[in-house]
Formats: structure tokens, sequence, C-alpha cells
């Protein structure tokens, strides 16, 4: 039920989330960052939008995430809250923007819901910054865990690999959810795990788990828009692609080339007139094109 603060729209929230997964009901999130798409997303009925920092890759053309900045995410992150009327918004804490100090953890968490517009955060890593977690939580800000492949410890795992494929790997994997369930997060991504691992930590915690590359037995599925329409290069094995929109705009803009070269466009339709009466006051008032002073 909306109340008067909530405004004119009905927000999904964390508690939402965590209904469907006692509802046994599966929860979509699509990383994404502008305006146009998360009009379109929220549309769509997606249960939250992630201003993932995967922006630094996908948008942004670098080889990781870590070069995303406070800076860049919130920008980003306004322009998703300016689009988004209903779905839940999750911003991403850039490369040590929280793994340094948990003080500065909590303002640039803070930072995220003051100018950005979002109503989480989601930070990556287990025990490690279970006191960042805990310290974001009690200033009263809603965290999203992240275990699995971190990708801002990209350098330290030598690569994006599939993680907790061993027993003991599986092992710390279950004890790092479990931490930051008690330090108060309200949902984990799993990404990158075999999905026997990720079913069997969905079982163990109370939080929704979300899954990116962690298979069919989490309770909710996370992925990157641009991958699922054909707009990056090589999209991970676990995206599926929806949509070709790499090819629609690349071939859209051939053709709008083709027809400035050939004369084909603009045409009356897409030109403005203007009164004869003005045109030959206008006209009247030239001096002939030959005659100008050089
Ligand atoms: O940055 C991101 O988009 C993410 C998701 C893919 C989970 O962290």
């Amino acid at each position: 039920m909306s109340s008067a603060l909530d405004g004119a729209r009905e927000r999904t929230t964390v508690l939402t989330l965590q209904q469907k997964k006692a509802r046994g009901e599966r929860i979509s999130i699509l990383a994404a960052y502008d305006f146009p798409t998360a009009r379109l997303l929220d549309a769509a009925g997606i249960d939250a939008i992630l201003v993932g920092d995967s922006l630094a890759m996908v948008v942004l053309g670098h080889e990781t995430t870590l070069a995303a900045t406070m800076d860049e995410m919130l920008h980003h992150a306004r322009a998703v809250a300016r689009g988004a009327r209903r779905a839940l918004l999750v911003g991403d804490m850039p490369f040590l923007s929280y793994q340094a100090d948990p003080a500065e953890a909590v303002r640039n968490a803070g930072r995220f819901l003051k100018e950005g517009g979002m109503d989480a955060v989601k930070l990556e890593g287990g025990r490690d910054v279970e006191e960042a977690v805990r310290r974001i939580v009690r200033a009263g800000i809603p965290v999203m865990g992240h275990l699995g492949l971190q990708p801002q410890s990209v350098r330290r795992l030598g690569g994006f690999r599939v993680q907790g494929r061993t027993a003991a790997a599986a092992l710390s994997l279950l004890d790092d959810a479990r931490t930051l369930e008690d330090a108060g997060c309200f949902a984990l991504v799993l990404e990158s795990v075999p999905a026997r691992v990720a079913e069997a930590i969905t079982a163990r915690v109370r939080i929704p788990t979300i899954g990116i590359g962690a298979g069919a037995g989490t309770d909710g599925q996370v992925l990157v828009l641009h991958d699922l329409v054909g707009l990056t290069d090589q999209p991970p094995r676990f995206a599926p692609r929806y949509a070709d929109l790499g090819s629609a705009i690349g071939r859209a803009a051939a053709a709008f080339r083709r027809d400035v070269e050939t004369g084909g466009f603009p045409g009356p339709e897409h030109s403005f007139t203007m009164p004869d009466d003005e045109w030959a006051a206008f006209s009247a008032a030239l001096v002939p094109v030959g005659n100008r002073p050089r």
C-alpha cells in the first residue's frame, strides 16, 4: 500500500524483494545506466534497476570496472532515477569507495541516496567488507552484497573466472553469504559460481539471492541490459541475446549516411516553412550572392 510519503508511484522496496522470495516468486534485475533505458525497464516491470559499475566497461569502454568513479556513478544514477518510477534502484559502489575505510563507505553510500536518487547500494566482498556493510546499514541505507566473481578483484583473481569450484571455496562462499546476511544485507548477488553451489547457498540464507552466471536455483537473476540487446561485442556465455540492437543501430546509421550523401534526406517533411510575404521581404533585402564583398 502506498502512503503520502511514497508520492504518486508504487515503488518496489527491499521488502518487496524479500516478500517475493518468501512467496517463491522470481526476481528480475537489469543493469542500466541512463534515462531512456530506465524508462523502458521500469515500464517492462523489471523489479530493480542496478546502476552497475559495469558502466565502466559497457558504456565508457574500459577493460575492467576498476576505473569507475563516484562522480561517474552518481551522474548515471541521477539519469536512471529520473527515468524510473516504480523499480527499486540500486547504485553500485565503485572500486575504492568503500574498501579503505568504513566511515568513508558510509559517506559514499549516502551520496547514492542523497545525490543519486538511489534506494539502495551494492558492494562486493564477504567477511572483508562486513564492517562497512554493518555501518552502512546502521546509517539506514539498504545494502545488496555481491559474492563469487567480484569484478573489482579481477587483478587478484587473475581474470574473470568462475568462483567456488572446490569444496573449500564453496564453503567459504557460504560463510561469506551468512556473514553478509547477519551484517544486514537485504539481498545477495552470486556471480559466476557453479549452479549447485548457488542453489545450496540460496537454501541456507533468508535473504534473496540474485544470480548472474549462477544457474537457475537462485531467487532471482541479474544481467547487463547491453548484453541482452546486442550492444556488447563479447557478452558472457551466461547472457542470452533477446534482441540485436547493435545491428539495428549499424543499419540505421548506414542508411542515414546514404540518404545524406544522395540527397534523400532531409525531405520536405523534415523541413520548416516560412510565409511567402516574409520570404519576399527577406529576399528583397538580400545582396545578390555574386556581389558580396570579399
Ligand atoms: O556492475 C554490474 O553490472 C554488476 C552486475 C552485473 C551484477 O555488478
